[in-house]
């Protein structure tokens, strides 16, 4: 683990400004940036994947995202990013305002995203060394103006969004830098004119785009021209009344003109420009006679959309007799005209026609289409839309005129209930068929036919209850039924009979409780099959047989299925669906799928992602994968309650997982008996579990991983966590927020801090060097008292002589001249002949039978009677060299005699005694000694 070292170890800098600026935020803003700068050092350098406030996308190398960090200015996410990281999302903070060079770390960056801060003021040079910049989000602020100096060095940006800010005033230099420029949002200020505006754009020659719509715009000018490339122009939603005060040629470049919902009541407001390039303009909700417009201006008719000007019944025999031209109209546009009803034959005078669009008006029914137009109509109209109205009922259109280019009807938003047979009879050539947010309760079995070309046909969100197989008997060249969101209870057997090309069929949102084992028959093409948001109790093989040739995916999320044993009763369901790639199976109603039954997903050998979130798994059997080579993501996520550790094995044949996802599922540990085998796997996600460490001997067999999820486990801050400071700073696995992590439930100490040195001392040495001379001399003491209890004793007292001796240095007064050392076997000659002799010289002597303090234990005496004698006569025989007291004495003596250095031995030899027999006596070489 960690050998491979991520490619931007580089210290950690933060930017200068290259230059002191005059204009610095206001203090109350933003800290100063001396501050910033020594918070900055003293952060601890990080050369780290695993970044404090960002994290990085796993698709997509260095694209980042930083939101909701609260955070109040860009340095704490830019400063450990990658020098080349390209996009950079920090929308959803606090900001209030930039520094200059915020981003100067980051010159690769090509989007950059700081939409809902709360900017109130951009530094100039704020954005400055992000050259190849191309996209900048600066929507949902608070910035109310657009300053000089701000947009210095974005030469390469072509969008600029700075829509739903309380702006007031654009700089007329602001927007000079922006020389690349394609699109500027400007939507939703508080801008008064557009003059300053066009005098801020006009040097952008790449400009298209220009959204002002709801701005407070009242007047247009006075302003220069608007640049030549501005195709398009949004002033809806303003007030603009006269159009007044810009110079004629102000929009003469302008194709695409939206006034829409303004307050422009005079068409001779229009007089004063120079419109002759447009092609399309919107004048929805103004007050205006747009026919009076038409006659006075050099607006051409086609190019005007005649959406919410009121026209009424009348108007739209005018407008129709405007639009006569030699070729064919691609588009009338009629919506919001308040239109209650059309006559037979009411739009036979407009010319002829490709796109009737009449959504938004009152429409009660419209019968069959071919009604509404005249014969030369007949043969163009390809699409026709009616949303948003109030029909109630599509009619028997069996009679009707056919329309045989008509290719797409959209009737949505309407209150549809019923649809008579034959409906769709005018359009045979049909292929997209949008019924979509109605009121059908009932499908007329004949409604649908004869729409042999019908591909995609929308019933969904209606309240269909019953299904029958003739309704969709004549659609052979079906390939998407959407039935979502109705109220279907039962699929009869056969119902689908005759979809042969039909490969998505969308039953979400019904109410199934059962599927019969015939319901899928003839669809031998099935794709993607949605059966999710039912109330389904099981699912078994038989019903999949027929489409199980083909079906890649299936959705039973949200479903009542449930298991209460670990054995299944019949075959595995998905048994035979081999070429599945997609099952969904999370959130069953309402306790959740509760068990695995072993070999669930047999048979599943396509298998390439599956979705088991929010269940509430009790067990998972550890055979319960095994088919699943092909794997590549797997949700376990949120099925707390169950699961607490994983069985080993459980994941062993999952060679090709790359997408592990096991957030909140109460895992205690991780070991390598069940995250041994995932050998591809990229991303884990293990957030919210009781994890207290994630173990070293785990992470080393995951050789492929690159994003790992720890968030809000409470790991602890022991010796097992240190991983991941040393993941920090070498690796090549991503740690989201890694500097998070705290130590437990303690909110102030973080993992990434803790003293680990304690870790890395060898504490089995140390154990062993504190405890090993304790349990020697537990060994030892027992051998050495038995062996030498007398030695020791001897030698305590010679300690003891010592000390006295020590604390006594002055010359002192002898009680006697000599202690005669003799064995009781000598007796006789010592007390015949030798203390006679002596004392008759006068000299006083100290003998143990005479001397001795009865009483006083032995030792005592001896020690005393040597140190009270100037000398110490010794009567050495063989028995007296055989006795202990005797050669305590003579040590004794020897002892002061090497202390004191002085003369005060006296060997008396009575018999010949061999060498050796002299130092087997206790004292040693005593031999020689002066007589
Ligand atoms: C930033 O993230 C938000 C939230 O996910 C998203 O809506 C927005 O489009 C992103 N902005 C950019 C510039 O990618
Ligand atoms: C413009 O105003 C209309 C009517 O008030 C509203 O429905 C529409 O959403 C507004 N459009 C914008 C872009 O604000
Ligand atoms: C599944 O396939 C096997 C052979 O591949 C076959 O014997 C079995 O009947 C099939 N099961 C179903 C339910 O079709
Ligand atoms: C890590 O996992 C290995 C193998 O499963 C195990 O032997 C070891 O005790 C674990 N270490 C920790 C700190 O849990
Ligand atoms: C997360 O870490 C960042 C950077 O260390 C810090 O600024 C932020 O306050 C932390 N947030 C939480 C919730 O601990």
């Amino acid at each position: 683990m960690g050998s491979l070292s991520h490619p931007w170890h580089q210290p950690l800098t933060l930017p200068i400004s290259p230059r002191p600026s005059t204009r610095m935020c206001s203090p109350h803003c933003c800290p100063p940036r001396l501050l910033l700068l020594l918070t900055g050092t003293l952060m601890p350098m990080v050369h780290s994947y695993g970044f404090r406030n960002c994290i990085e996308d796993v698709k997509v190398p260095f694209h980042f995202r930083c939101i909701q960090r609260f955070l109040e200015s860009p340095a704490p996410a830019v400063s450990d990013l990658p020098p080349h990281a390209t996009a950079l999302n920090l929308s959803y903070n606090i900001m209030r305002c930039l520094q200059p060079s915020a981003f100067a770390r980051l010159p690769q960056l090509q989007t950059l995203g700081l939409a809902y801060n709360k900017l109130e003021t951009l530094s100039p040079g704020a954005f400055n060394g992000l050259g190849v910049l191309n996209v900048l989000d600066l929507s949902h602020n608070q910035l109310t103006t657009l300053a000089e100096g701000v947009f210095n060095s974005l030469g390469n940006l072509s969008s600029l969004l700075v829509q739903h800010n309380p702006l007031r005033t654009v700089s007329p230099s602001a927007l000079l830098p922006l020389v690349s420029l394609r699109l500027l949002s400007l939507r939703g200020g508080r801008l008064s004119g557009l003059g300053p505006v066009a005098a801020a754009v006009q040097g952008l020659a790449q400009l298209e785009l220009l959204d002002l719509c709801a701005n407070n715009l009242t007047t247009l000018g006075p302003g220069p021209p608007l640049p030549a490339s501005l195709l398009t122009l949004q002033l809806c939603n303003n007030s603009l009344g006269e159009l007044a005060g810009g110079s004629p040629e102000m929009l003469s470049h302008v194709k695409v003109l939206d006034l829409s919902y303004n307050n422009i009541s005079r068409a001779e407001a229009f007089t004063q420009l120079d419109l002759h390039n447009i092609s399309l303009l919107h004048l929805m909700g103004n007050p205006l006679d747009v026919f009076h417009l038409l006659d006075i201006s050099d607006i051409r008719p086609r190019n005007l959309d005649f959406s919410g000007l009121v026209l009424g019944a009348q108007g739209l025999n005018k407008v129709c007799l405007k639009l006569q031209g030699p070729q064919a109209l691609q588009r009338l546009q009629l919506q919001r005209n308040g239109l209650k009803e059309l006559r037979s034959h009411e739009l036979e005078s407009c010319p002829v026609l490709r796109e009737l669009d009449l959504s938004w008006n009152r429409l009660q029914q419209v019968g069959c289409a071919s009604r509404l137009l005249g014969k030369k109509q007949w043969e163009e109209l390809e699409v026709l839309t009616v949303e948003h109205n109030l029909l109630k009922k599509l009619p028997s259109c069996l009679e009707a005129q056919v329309l045989p280019r008509l290719h797409n009807i959209s009737f949505r938003f309407n209150r549809i209930l019923t649809v008579g047979p034959s409906a769709f009879a005018y359009a045979p050539a049909l292929r997209v068929l949008w019924l979509n947010i109605n009121s059908l309760v009932w499908l007329d079995k004949q409604a649908l036919w004869g729409l042999h070309n019908l591909t995609e046909l929308r019933l969904d969100n209606n309240l269909l209850t019953d299904l029958y197989g003739t309704s969709f008997a004549h659609l052979c060249s079906l390939r998407t039924l959407n039935l979502r969101n109705n109220r279907v209870s039962v699929l009869f057997a056969g119902v689908f009979q005759g979809l042969s090309k039909l490969q998505t069929l969308d039953l979400g949102g019904n109410n199934l409780r059962h599927l019969a084992a015939q319901s899928l028959q003839g669809l031998p093409k099935l794709r993607r099959l949605y059966l999710d948001r039912n109330r389904l109790l099981e699912v078994s093989s038989t019903v999949f047989a027929p489409v199980q040739a083909t079906l890649g995916v299936l959705d039973l999320q949200a479903n009542n299925l449930q298991y209460i044993s670990q054995w299944l009763r019949k075959p595995p369901p998905f048994h035979n669906l081999s070429k599945l790639y997609d099952l969904k199976l999370q959130a069953q109603q309402p306790y959740g799928l509760k068990m695995l039954p072993h070999h669930f997903f047999q048979g599943l050998v396509e298998l390439q992602r599956l979705s088991l979130s929010r269940n509430m798994l009790r067990a998972i059997p550890p055979d319960v994968f095994e088919d699943l080579g092909k794997l590549r993501s797997l949700t376990l996520a949120d099925s707390s309650n169950g699961i607490h550790d994983l069985p080993d094995g459980v994941f062993r044949n999952l060679g090709n997982l790359q997408f592990l996802d096991l957030e909140n599922v109460g895992l205690h540990s991780l070991t390598l008996e069940v995250f041994g085998n995932l050998s591809k796997l990229k991303v884990l996600r293990l957030a919210r579990n009781e994890l207290k460490t994630f173990n070293d001997s785990v992470a080393s067999q995951l050789p492929s991983l690159r994003y790992l999820d720890l968030r809000k486990c409470p790991l602890s801050c022991t010796c097992d966590n240190t991983w991941l400071q040393r993941w920090l700073n070498n690796s090549r696995v991503q740690v989201v927020y890694p500097y998070n992590y705290t130590c437990g439930s303690q909110h102030n100490a973080y993992i990434h801090s803790f003293d680990t040195r304690v870790c890395f001392l060898d504490l089995g040495l140390y154990l062993f060097a504190g405890t090993a001379p304790a349990v020697l001399l537990l060994l030892v003491v027992p051998v050495v008292y038995h062996r030498t209890y007398w030695k020791l004793k001897y030698h305590w007292y010679l300690l003891r002589c010592w000390v006295n001796q020590r604390w006594r240095r002055e010359e002192k007064r002898y009680l006697y001249d000599g202690f005669v050392s003799y064995n009781s076997a000598d007796e006789s000659w010592v007390l015949q002949k030798l203390v006679p002799e002596l004392e008759r010289g006068a000299f006083r002597l100290c003998l143990h039978h005479r001397d001795f303090q009865p009483g006083r234990s032995i030792i005592d005496n001896i020690v005393d009677a040597v140190y009270n004698s100037r000398k110490t006569v010794c009567v050495v025989s063989r028995n007296y060299l055989r006795s202990e007291w005797c050669s305590l004495e003579v040590q004794l003596a020897s002892y002061r005699l090497l202390d004191e250095r002085r003369d005060i031995l006296v060997l008396v030899l009575l018999e010949d005694v061999a060498d050796a027999e002299l130092t087997t006596g206790q004292g040693g070489v005593i031999k020689g000694s002066s007589s």
